[in-house]
C-alpha cells in the first residue's frame, strides 16, 4: 500500500453536527476518490467511557454514529470504517505506549486539566490516559496524516513524541504523523455564540444543528440564530454571526462567498436566515433519508462494522506483532 494514510476517530458523544460535516465530513468525501489517500475513519467508543455513559443509550448512540457516517456518503468500500473497540489491538498498543509515557506530559494535557475539573468526582485513569488511546489509534496503522482540530492538536503532538520515543528507543517502527490541514472545510460557528465553534456536545441545541434535525427544528433555530444590529450582509470580523450565516449558505449550496453575499444582499435578517434555514434543510434531506434506511437494517449495519473489522485488524495485527517483538516479548 502506497497510498498515504489519514486517520481519523470521533467520539460517538453529543450528535454529528452540520460544523462536522461542512467542517470535516465533505472533505473526507472528496479524499474518498482521489487515489493517493488511503482513509481510515473509526468510531472511538473506547474514548467515550473516560465518561461515565448509560450503557443501552451509549450503544445506539455508537451504531446511530456509525449510520450518520455512511449515510453522509463516507463509503466503506472506499475507506477502513470501523468501531475502535472491536479491534483489540487499540487496547494492547496503549499498554505498551503507556509504558513510555511519562505522567508528568500526560498530566499537562489541557484537555485532562478541564476535563478533570469539569468532573471532579470522576478524575479516572482512563481520562489521563486518553491521548495514549488516541496514539495508539494513530501509530497501528501508519499513519501520515491527521486531520485535527485546535483542540486535538496537543495530542497530535504527543502521538509524534511517542513515535519519535519508541523509534529511538528500538529501532525505526512508527511513521511520525503529520497534521493534516484541509484547504477548503470551512469553520462553522454556534448559532448561538459565533464566536465559538459549532460544538457537537454544546448542551444549548439551538446552538448546533444536528445533521437529522427536522426542517421544523433547522429552520426554528436559524430563526434564532444570533446576528447583529445593523442590517447589512456582508463577511467581516466585526459580524461573527451574519459571517457564519453567509458561509453556511455557501457550503451548503457549494458556491463561493462571494457569490453568496451577491446572493443574499438587500434581503431583511429575517428573510436572510429563512433563506439559509432553506438551503440547509436542502442539503440534509437526503442525508436523513439514506440514515433512515441504514438505521432500520441493524444487521446490515453490523455487517459492514465487520467488514471494516476486519480491515483494521489486518494492518494492526502486523503492527502490534512487530511492536511486541522489538519491546522483547517472546514469540510464540
Ligand atoms: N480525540 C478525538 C476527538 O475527540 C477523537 C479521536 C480518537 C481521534 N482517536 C483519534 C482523532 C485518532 C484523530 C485520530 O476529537
Amino acid at each position: 500500500m502506497d497510498k498515504k494514510i489519514i486517520y481519523s476517530g470521533i467520539q460517538p458523544t453529543g450528535l454529528v453536527t452540520l460544523g462536522n460535516y461542512i467542517g470535516a465530513l465533505s472533505n473526507w468525501l472528496k479524499l474518498q476518490d482521489n487515489d493517493e489517500y488511503q482513509c481510515i475513519f473509526s468510531i472511538a467508543d473506547l474514548h467515550s467511557l473516560t465518561v461515565r455513559q448509560v450503557p443501552s443509550e451509549f450503544r445506539n448512540r455508537a451504531l446511530s454514529f456509525f449510520a450518520q457516517y455512511l449515510a453522509c456518503g463516507l463509503d466503506p468500500q472506499k475507506n477502513i470504517m470501523y468501531f475502535q473497540s472491536h479491534v483489540h489491538e487499540h487496547a494492547e498498543l496503549t499498554w505498551i505506549l503507556n509504558c513510555i509515557t511519562y505522567i508528568g506530559e500526560a498530566s499537562r494535557m489541557t484537555q485532562f486539566k478541564e476535563k478533570s475539573q469539569k468532573h471532579p468526582d470522576n478524575i479516572n485513569m482512563g481520562l489521563m490516559d486518553y491521548p495514549v488511546l488516541m496514539a495508539a489509534d494513530i501509530l497501528l496503522y501508519n499513519t501520515s496524516l491527521v486531520p485535527v482540530g485546535v483542540d486535538q492538536k496537543q495530542h497530535l503532538e504527543i502521538a509524534r513524541d511517542l513515535a519519535a520515543r519508541f523509534n529511538n528507543a528500538y529501532s525505526p517502527t512508527f511513521t511520525v504523523p503529520e497534521p493534516y490541514i484541509s484547504k477548503v472545510g470551512a469553520k462553522i460557528m454556534s448559532l448561538q455564540n459565533p464566536l465559538a465553534k459549532m460544538s457537537k456536545s454544546d448542551s444549548n441545541l439551538n446552538a448546533t444543528i444536528s445533521i437529522l434535525d427536522s426542517q421544523d427544528d433547522i429552520m426554528r433555530k436559524f430563526k434564532r440564530a444570533v446576528t447583529d444590529s445593523d442590517n447589512e450582509i456582508r463577511i467581516g470580523e466585526d459580524k461573527p454571526g451574519i459571517t457564519n450565516l453567509i458561509t453556511i449558505y455557501a457550503c451548503s449550496k457549494g458556491i463561493s462567498v462571494e457569490d453568496a453575499v451577491k446572493e443574499l444582499q438587500g434581503l431583511s435578517y429575517a428573510a436572510l436566515k429563512e433563506a439559509v434555514g432553506v438551503s440547509v434543510v436542502d442539503l440534509l434531506a437526503p442525508i436523513k433519508s439514506r440514515y433512515d434506511e441504514l438505521i432500520k437494517d441493524k444487521d446490515g449495519l453490523l455487517a459492514i462494522a465487520k467488514a471494516g473489522q476486519e480491515q483494521a485488524s489486518s494492518i494492526a495485527r502486523k503492527t502490534l506483532r512487530k511492536v511486541y517483538k522489538k519491546v522483547g516479548l517472546v514469540q510464540l
